[in-house]
């Protein structure tokens, strides 16, 4: 991988590339906060590239390698890193994790995508994932799933950030892919997240009541359309409780 000795070399200021960037979602840089200093990243699904050129241009990162299956998003990947200048940062059209090479990079992100498919993405490349010292993801859907997924593995959970930005909850994880004895999380926390559980940033708490609000209107829903049983009236109602006991308060010590 061709790497520049620095980001934006030269005169230009970090404002001035960022007057020609778009600075990207609140999400994105979430994602971009949860990525260690001077690591070699390798973007899965890049598509744009802001997270590489808003890492590159803060300086954040040694070195890019935006990915992504299709030609479109690479073009548009091409047109970011030539709109900001941005150097240091390299393409490639592939499939997943299977073009890279082990010890390549030593980071991972991939946001954006469905939680099933960032399973089948990294559990196809063990000869990568093993000699990662980052994964940072952000799947949209299947939280739960991915969180029994890490479990299984006793990967290292460094950090786990909610965010909103323009109305929808966002969930990121920063794991050290070391495998170790499986994590012990009760189902409350594979549901809420262990650390979000803990720690209670403003956008868990945040979204723990849109969930509550989101789940007694399905409860509701479910009443009034009758006598309903099933194993899905169980597993809202199980939802509701565990919304429930994550929102009291803490008792008095
Ligand atoms: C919704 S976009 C997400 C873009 C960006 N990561 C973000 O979070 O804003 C998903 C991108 O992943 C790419 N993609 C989907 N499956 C992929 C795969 N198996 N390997 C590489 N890229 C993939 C798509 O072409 C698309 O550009």
């Amino acid at each position: 991988m061709r790497i520049s000795s620095a980001a934006g070399a030269g005169a230009r200021s970090v404002e001035a590339q960022l007057k020609v960037s778009r600075i990207p979602s609140l999400r994105l840089r979430t994602v971009a906060d949860c990525v260690a200093p001077g690591a070699v990243v390798a973007d899965i699904g890049t598509d744009h590239a802001q997270l590489l050129a808003w890492l590159r241009i803060q300086g954040r990162i040694t070195a890019g390698l935006g990915i992504d299956i299709a030609a479109g998003p690479l073009a548009q990947a091409r047109r970011t890193l030539a709109a900001t200048r941005t150097e240091g940062v390299t393409l490639r059209q592939g499939d997943g994790l299977s073009v890279l090479t082990p010890g390549e990079v030593d980071t991972v992100t991939i946001a954006g995508m469905g939680g099933a498919r960032v399973i089948r993405m990294v559990d196809a490349a063990a000869a990568v994932v093993e000699r990662l010292t980052r994964l940072v993801l952000q799947p949209n859907s299947d939280w739960t799933a991915v969180r029994r997924w890490l479990a299984a593995r006793g990967w290292v959970l460094h950090q786990e950030r909610m965010v909103e930005d323009r109305g929808k909850f966002y969930v990121v994880w920063a794991i050290q892919p070391r495998p170790g004895p499986a994590a012990s999380w009760t189902e409350d926390e594979l549901h809420l997240g262990p650390r979000l559980l803990l720690e209670r940033p403003p956008a868990f708490t945040a979204w723990l009541q849109r969930e509550r609000a989101r789940v007694d209107q399905a409860l509701r829903r479910a009443s009034v359309a009758g006598p309903t049983k099933g194993p899905r009236l169980a597993a809202l109602r199980a939802h509701a409780d565990r919304l429930s006991r994550a929102l009291a308060p803490p008792p008095d010590c």
